[in-house]
C-alpha cells in the first residue's frame, strides 16, 4: 500500500515546523501519511508543484516566498484564498489543483478560541501592509470590529489595502509611527517582517494601554522584539504566533484528511520542544 504524500514548499524551508506538526496530527488521528520538506526556488516553483502532482502527491503547504505566485497554478481558488491574494494549501484531486488559504482562519481560531478574545466591537490596529496583512484583513473584518486601522511605514501600501477592503468593513490607513489614538486599541497585531529582519522599528507606543492585547504573527522560543516592546509598554498580554501556526496547519489537515486534529496537545509540544 502506498502512503499518501504531503509536504511544505518554500525557500528557504529548513526552519519550517510544518513536518513536526503534521506528523503529530497524523499520529493523534491515527492516519498514515508522509510529510516532506521541499526546498524550491522561485524559478522552479511550477515544475516542482507539477512534478509533485504527477507523482501522486495529495497536498502541499505553500510558504514564503511562493504564496502569491502559486495562485497562478491552481484550477480552483477558494474565496478566502482569492480575498487574501495568496494560497498556503494546495489539494491535488482528480487531476486538478485546488488552492485555499487557512492563515486568516488560523489567526481567528487562536484569538477567539485559544486566547478567548471576542473581536466584535473592538478597535484593532494592524502594523505592516505586506502579504501577511493582506491575508488577515478579510477574516478580521468578518468578526465585525468597531474599527480596523492599518499602519505602515509606506503609507501608500496601507492606503491601497484599506481601499481594497473598504466595502467589507470600517478599515482605514495611517503612517506606521503616527497612529491616531482617539479610541484605545483592544488588539495590536504585528504583521511586519521587521523582527525577522532583526530590525526594531518605532512601534507606536501611544497605541498601547493596559487593556491592549499585542499579537505578533512571528514566533520564537524567546520573546520576539515586538513582544518585548509590548510588555515594556504595559500591554495586558503579549502573544506570539505559535497558535496561529498550529491552527492554520490543523485547518489544512482537515481539508486533506477530513478530520480536525486537537491543537492544544500539539501547541504545548511545540512551544516546549521547538
Ligand atoms: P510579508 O509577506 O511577510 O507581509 P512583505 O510583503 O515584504 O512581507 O511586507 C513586509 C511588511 O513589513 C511591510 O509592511 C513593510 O513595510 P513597507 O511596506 O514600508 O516596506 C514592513 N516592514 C519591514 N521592515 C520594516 C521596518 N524596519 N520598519 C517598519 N516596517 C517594516
Amino acid at each position: 500500500m502506498t502512503v499518501d504524500r504531503y509536504g511544505v514548499m518554500g525557500y528557504p524551508v529548513s526552519h519550517s515546523r510544518s513536518p513536526v506538526i503534521h506528523r503529530l496530527f497524523a499520529a493523534q488521528t491515527k492516519q498514515e501519511l508522509q510529510y516532506e520538506l521541499l526546498q524550491v526556488s522561485p524559478e522552479k516553483l511550477e515544475t516542482a508543484v507539477r512534478q509533485f502532482q504527477r507523482t501522486g502527491g495529495k497536498g502541499l503547504n505553500i510558504t514564503v516566498p511562493h504564496k502569491s505566485e502559486v495562485t497562478r497554478l491552481v484550477d480552483h481558488l477558494s474565496e478566502r484564498a482569492s480575498t487574501a491574494g495568496a494560497v498556503n494549501t494546495l489539494t491535488f484531486k482528480e487531476g486538478e489543483i485546488v488552492g485555499d488559504n487557512t492563515d486568516g482562519y488560523g489567526l481567528l481560531r487562536d484569538l477567539e478560541i485559544n486566547l478567548e478574545l471576542s473581536l466584535e466591537g473592538t478597535n484593532i490596529l494592524v502594523l505592516g501592509a505586506g502579504g501577511a496583512t493582506r491575508g488577515i484583513i478579510g477574516p478580521l473584518l468578518e468578526m465585525q470590529p468597531a474599527s480596523l486601522r492599518i499602519a505602515n511605514r509606506t503609507l501608500g501600501k496601507a492606503q491601497s489595502l484599506a481601499d481594497h477592503f473598504s466595502r467589507s468593513g470600517p478599515v482605514s490607513a495611517c503612517r506606521f509611527n503616527v497612529v491616531p489614538v482617539s479610541d484605545a486599541y483592544d488588539l495590536i497585531i504585528n504583521a511586519t517582517s521587521a523582527g525577522i529582519r532583526g530590525e526594531e522599528p518605532p512601534y507606536p507606543a501611544a497605541a498601547v494601554s493596559e487593556n491592549t492585547i499585542c499579537y505578533d504573527l512571528s514566533y520564537g522560543l524567546k520573546p520576539t522584539p515586538f513582544s518585548l516592546w509590548a510588555r515594556k509598554h504595559g500591554a495586558a498580554r503579549a502573544a506570539m504566533g505559535w497558535g496561529m501556526l498550529v491552527e492554520q496547519a490543523a485547518e489544512s489537515f482537515r481539508i486533506w484528511r477530513d478530520v480536525r486534529p486537537d491543537t492544544d496537545q500539539v501547541l504545548r509540544h511545540l512551544t516546549i520542544t521547538a
